[in-house]
Parts: structure tokens; C-alpha cells; sequence
């Protein structure tokens, strides 16, 4: 064996990886590859420092845009899985793609990566890693280390340590999500110490009304103002983060089976999904709402099992794009404290028709009702009947 390529996040426990990588598995060659998804610029700084310092060469891969459209097609899906709005189930899979890429290129000989046996990421990362044929090391999963063990390996390889005693916290942090885990949060009946969180401080006053657009089910515009992808939902991580939104403390069913307790922040990611709700209510019919909410669900757990190379997930995209060309128009959301909700909303898809429902109008004979309520219920009315 000479050359492995490490999927790598700077931390503590990919760090360790690399001189394992080649005193316990004999190892000549390990390259690290980070891939951006959007994480904090000081983190990819610091991967990008500790990976050139000690492993023989890295890779820093931008694949923002590329995530950007996968968020894209998760707001098309409402994505969201027991509650969670899948930031690090989504980004897995691309960067697993990242890193194979780089594998291929490098002739290497196995990938490896940091996640534990316990977790979801390794199946994520796992089955698009085998996609391309290669082995996969994953020393954390393998060597069942603890990590008072890696600290002192870590010291005695030369490598600084990046956790302190005093923040325990394993934090995965992308464009979309921050997740927040470990430590005393292990314990679901402890209430979360406000340090976890980073993104959701309320520092507004005020209420504020804010301005949606969206196209075929893609946010274009916040306040009229034109913007990108990436753009739009920083902003939205900032504006919503002001007021409080989007914080998450849950109970999570992981794929292996076992229950975690998980601390999420994702401000944009709950401004947007209740905007595009909102949206879609106005502009598809009842029947698409009711078979979507079926489709939505197996989507979502498509993307948290990890099987997005599944036919079935190219299928499940079909049909809500399908669904997603009449998803235009404008939302209006109020964000208050610790909440957002829709309060205005149209599109020139809507299937609203204000002159039938309106209580002041005339365009529809609803004498004709009657007719039609006579036969409504009629089943129930016998049965009751029948049964006294
Ligand atoms: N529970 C979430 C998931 O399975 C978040 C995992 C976060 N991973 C981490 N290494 N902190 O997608």
C-alpha cells in the first residue's frame, strides 16, 4: 500500500488520521482533501494550514456552488427529516464525490475518512467512496479510540491540539447547518448551555416584514434585490440568526437505529422552507400538495440514509421539478422573536380566485352546494344510523 487520500476537516480526529494512516496501516503517501461546502473561512484556513503542514500534499476543493444547487433542489423538496433540515446529509455525498475525484486523479490506492461507527456520515461517505471502487479506511470506526488516547497521540506526533477540555463540543458546520453535538448534550434531559450556539443570538428589537422571490421553486430575490444562491441564504443566516430562528433540539433516529440527541442552528433553512410552503399552497392544486408530502418524505430520507445514487432519488427529482415549474412568485415573511411566518404571498400560477371564495361576491351559485352536501357524509349518516 502507498497512497492513501484522507477526507479531511482539520480537527482533531482526521488530524490523528494521518500519521495512523501510515504507522498503523503502512501507508507511504497521505494526501488530505477539504472540500468547501461553506464552512466558516477560518476553518477551511485552518485545514487548508494544518493538511500542508502534515500530510504530504492537500486539495481544497470548492464545491460551494455545486452545494448551493443541491440545497436549490432540498427547498423543492421542503427537505427535512424528523424535524432536521439535513445541512450535513446533504453535503456528504459531494464531498465524498470531492475527495474520490481527487483519489482517481492521484492513483491512490484507498480513501479514508474520520467518521466514528456510530454515526450516519460513515454510510454517507461510504457508499459513494465504494461507488468508485475503493477501499475505504476509517480509522476512528477501526481502532475504537477515545479521545484522551488521540490527544496524547496527537502530542506525541507533533500535531497542536484544537479542542480544549472546556468546549467539547463536535461541530459540522456548512452553508446550510451547524450542528452541535457531544459532550454533556449526550444526556437529552440536560438543557443546552447557551455557548453551543453561533448563529442564532436575538439581537433585533423589532419585527421585521422581509420580501421572497422565487422561480420554479428557486429563491431569487430577498427584498427585490436580485441575488445569488449563496448569497441569499448568508443573508438569510444573518437576518433570521437576529431574530432567533432556527434552532432545533431534538430526538433524532439515526440509520443504524439508535436514538441522538442533536442541536441544530439553520436560520435561512427556516425562513426559506416556510416561504416555499407557503408558496406552494397558493399555486398547486390539493392533489399535488397530498402526493408530494409522500414524495417530500421518501426524499428526505433518501438524502439522510446517504442513497442519493439510488434511481429512485433522480425519480423522486423528476417529479418535483415537474411540480416546482409553477412554484413562482412572492412571499412575505414576519420574522419576530424566535419565529417566522408567512403573512402575504401571490404568483401568477395562483389557483386562488378570490372572486369565488369572497364573502362579498356573487361569481359562483352556491345555492348549487346543496346539492352536493346532501350527498357529503352520506356513509357516515348511514352507519350511525345503522348502528343505534
Ligand atoms: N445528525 C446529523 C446527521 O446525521 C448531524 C451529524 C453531524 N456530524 C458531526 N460529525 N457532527 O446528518
Amino acid at each position: 500500500m502507498s497512497k492513501v487520500v484522507l477526507c479531511y476537516s482539520g480537527g482533531l480526529d482526521t488530524t490523528v488520521c494521518i500519521p495512523l494512516l501510515k504507522e498503523r496501516y503502512g501507508f507511504r503517501e497521505v494526501i488530505t482533501v477539504t472540500v468547501n461546502v461553506g464552512q466558516p473561512e477560518e476553518e477551511l484556513k485552518r485545514a487548508e494550514e494544518r493538511g500542508k503542514k502534515y500530510a504530504d500534499k492537500h486539495y481544497t476543493v470548492d464545491a460551494v456552488d455545486e452545494f448551493v444547487n443541491m440545497i436549490f433542489m432540498l427547498i423543492k423538496a421542503n427537505g427535512d427529516y424528523e424535524g432536521y433540515v439535513l445541512g450535513t446529509a446533504l453535503a456528504r455525498p459531494l464531498i465524498a464525490r470531492k475527495v474520490a475525484e481527487i483519489a482517481v486523479k492521484e492513483n491512490a490506492d484507498a480513501v479514508a475518512h474520520g467518521a466514528t461507527g456510530k454515526g450516519n456520515d460513515q454510510l454517507r461517505f461510504d457508499n459513494i467512496f465504494f461507488e468508485y471502487g475503493f477501499k475505504v479506511i476509517a480509522p476512528m470506526r477501526e481502532l475504537n479510540l477515545t479521545r484522551e488516547w488521540e490527544i496524547e497521540y496527537a502530542m506525541k506526533n507533533g500535531i497542536d491540539i484544537p479542542v480544549t477540555k472546556d468546549k467539547p463540543w463536535s461541530i459540522d458546520e456548512n452553508l446550510w447547518s451547524r450542528s452541535v453535538e457531544g459532550g454533556e448534550l449526550e444526556n437529552p434531559s440536560t438543557v443546552p448551555p447557551e455557548e453551543i450556539y453561533e448563529w442564532t443570538m436575538r439581537k433585533a428589537e423589532e419585527d421585521e416584514i422581509i420580501k421572497i422571490d422565487f422561480e420554479k421553486g428557486i429563491p431569487a430575490a430577498l427584498n427585490d434585490e436580485r441575488m445569488n444562491g449563496k448569497e441569499l441564504i448568508q443573508e438569510l443566516n444573518r437576518i433570521g440568526g437576529e431574530h432567533g430562528i432556527g434552532r432545533t433540539d431534538m430526538m433524532e433516529d439515526r440509520v443504524l437505529g439508535l436514538k441522538a440527541r442533536e442541536n441544530y442552528e439553520h436560520p435561512a433553512a427556516t425562513i426559506l422552507i416556510t416561504a416555499h410552503r407557503d408558496l406552494e399552497k397558493l399555486v398547486l392544486s390539493r392533489r399535488e400538495l397530498k402526493f408530494k408530502r409522500f414524495v417530500e418524505e421518501e426524499w428526505a430520507e433518501l438524502v439522510y440514509y446517504g442513497l442519493v445514487n439510488d434511481p429512485l432519488f433522480d425519480a423522486l427529482n423528476a417529479f418535483i421539478d415537474k411540480t416546482q415549474e409553477r412554484v413562482s412568485g412572492w412571499v412575505k415573511l414576519k420574522l419576530g422573536n424566535n419565529y417566522v411566518m408567512p403573512v402575504a404571498r401571490d404568483s401568477e400560477y395562483s389557483l386562488y380566485r378570490e372572486e369565488l371564495v369572497s364573502f362579498d361576491s356573487l361569481g359562483i351559485d352556491q345555492s348549487l352546494a346543496e346539492g352536493f352536501s346532501v350527498f357529503h357524509g352520506l356513509q357516515g349518516r348511514i352507519f350511525r344510523k345503522m348502528m343505534k
